[in-house]
This record gives structure tokens, sequence and C-alpha cells, in this order.
């Protein structure tokens, strides 16, 4: 991946899991990073990095919190966006106002805190659940991520001639720091993923934000509305295969 000196990435949601692996990989390859998140981090990381807190829910405020991120660290090079609903209150309600109006607005209000450089990045996390039904997400989830994918090619299109690329991640489970000891214990499960995931293991949050760096970066100048699967292959076997493996009834 080529470097990019000093180049300014907001990250929304960077302050746990997958995000919070980005924000280290933009840490080490010298990035100044902002970051938006409810809670400030009691650790925060060692780097060029700086927190904001903000409820995504309400979004009352954002435009102060945008104007003193930009004057802090300067205009914008990337925006990647990871906030989910983990609150109280309606999930529906909740889960449509953190992860789809949310980037709606941030993403429009950014559109003048880019910098006037010729590459300028958007990523979204989504999910295979876009498209996928998974037991451990509800109806809400779901929708959002569907909206997030196709609000990411609407925006690849109708930004793309300001010289913005706007591309989503979709992830597969992955181990991440606040979830490696409980997986550590689920042999049965891991046993499982071995014989259904095409790259036999789960991924990991270091790997998905490897993705996104490479889509934030000029060796992906010319990818845009692109959805990156990365997830092992395990969208890719059918039913009966995956049936046939969980039951030994291999041909
Ligand atoms: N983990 C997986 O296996 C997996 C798989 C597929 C897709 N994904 C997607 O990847 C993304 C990251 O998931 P994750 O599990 O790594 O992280 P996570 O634990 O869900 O963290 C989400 C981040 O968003 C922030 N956030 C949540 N609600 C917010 C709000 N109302 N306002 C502002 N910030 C808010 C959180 O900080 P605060 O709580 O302090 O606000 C945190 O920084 C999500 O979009 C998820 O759907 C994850």
């Amino acid at each position: 991946v080529t470097k990019q000196a000093s180049a300014h990435s907001l990250v929304v949601g960077g302050t746990r899991g997958i995000g919070r692996a980005l924000v280290e990989l933009l840490i080490s390859e010298k990035h100044v990073v902002s970051v938006i998140a409810r809670r400030i981090p009691g650790v925060p990381l060692q780097g060029d990095v700086r927190y904001w807190a903000a409820d995504l829910q309400e979004l009352e405020g954002i435009s102060k919190v945008l104007n003193e991120i930009v004057s802090h660290h300067g205009k914008l090079k990337n925006l990647v966006f990871f906030q989910r609903f983990k609150g109280e209150g309606d999930k529906w309600e909740g889960e449509l106002a953190t992860s789809v109006t949310a980037t709606k607005s941030i993403v429009e209000a950014c559109i003048d805190r880019f910098h006037e450089g010729t590459d300028k990045s958007i990523v979204m996390v989504s999910s295979i659940a876009a498209s996928l039904v998974a037991d451990e997400q509800d109806v809400a989830y779901h929708v959002a991520k569907a909206a997030i994918n196709q609000m990411s090619r609407y925006y690849a299109v109708t930004l793309g001639p300001k010289g913005f690329r706007v591309n989503v991640v979709s992830p597969g489970t992955v181990l991440k720091a606040e979830n490696s000891d409980f997986y550590a214990r689920q042999a049965e499960l891991q046993k499982f993923f071995q014989k259904t995931i095409p790259l036999g293991r789960m991924g990991t949050a270091a790997e998905v934000a490897k993705a996104i760096m490479f889509l934030c970066s000029p060796d992906a100048s010319f990818i845009t509305g692109q959805n990156l699967f990365v997830d092992g292959g395990v969208n890719l076997i059918s039913t009966e295969t995956l049936a046939r493996r969980l039951t030994n009834q291999i041909p």
C-alpha cells in the first residue's frame, strides 16, 4: 500500500473492535487521526490521534464537532464509518438513526470539509447481514446494513465528479480484542468454522482494517461503489454443501 504522508482520517466509531484496529493501523502509517464515539477511551492510543465525544443518535451539535476536528487536524482525506446502535430504547429507531441517518448527515456535512486533492475516500462498514439473514442480529441491523450498501452506491455516483470514492467493506464475524476470550473457549464452534469457511478460520479486526486501508490508499484510486467482502469466503458456500460438511456427509 502506497504511503500517504500526514493524511487526515476521520474514523466514526473508532474506539473499539474493528474501528480501533483501523485507528492503530492509520497511526502506524503516520496518518493524523480523529475519532468520534460516545465515550472517549480512558487510555487513548499513542500517536497523532484525538478523540471527540458525540452521540450520533442525536445529530445536534455534530457540525460544531466537525468544525473542531477540521480546525484541529486540517481538512479530511479519508472518512470511515463503523458506528452501529448499541444504546437503550427502541432498536428500530435507534439503529436507523445511528447507522443510516448519521452516516448520511456526516457524509453531507463533510463534503466541504475534505481537502482539495484529487483522492478523497469514504468507506462504510457494512456486514454480510446486508444480504444474508443472521440469527444473532435483529431486523433493524439487517435493514440498516442494506441501506448503507445502497447509500454508498448513491454517493459513489453523485460525489464521483467531485473526486470522492465511496466503498463498502463487509466483514464476516471477526476476532477482536473484545471477543477473543469468548471464541478461544468455543472449541466446537471453531471446528465448524474450519469446515464452513473456505479459508478455514475466523478473520481478525486487523485483517478488515487492512482492507479499509487499501480502499483509503491511492492504490485504490479507480475503485468506487464497490462492496469488498472480508469474510474468508463464507458467503460462497451453498446450503447443501454446508449441511453435508456439518454432518460429515462429504461426497
Ligand atoms: N465485529 C464483527 O464481527 C462484525 C461483523 C460484521 C460487521 N461488523 C460491523 O463493523 C462495525 C464495527 O463493529 P465492531 O463490533 O468492531 O465495533 P463495536 O463494538 O460495535 O463499536 C462501534 C463503535 O461505534 C461507536 N458508537 C456506537 N454507537 C454510537 C453512537 N450513538 N454515537 C457515536 N458513536 C457510537 C462505539 O463507541 P461508543 O460505544 O463509545 O459510542 C464504537 O467506537 C459495525 O458497523 C458492525 O456492524 C462487525
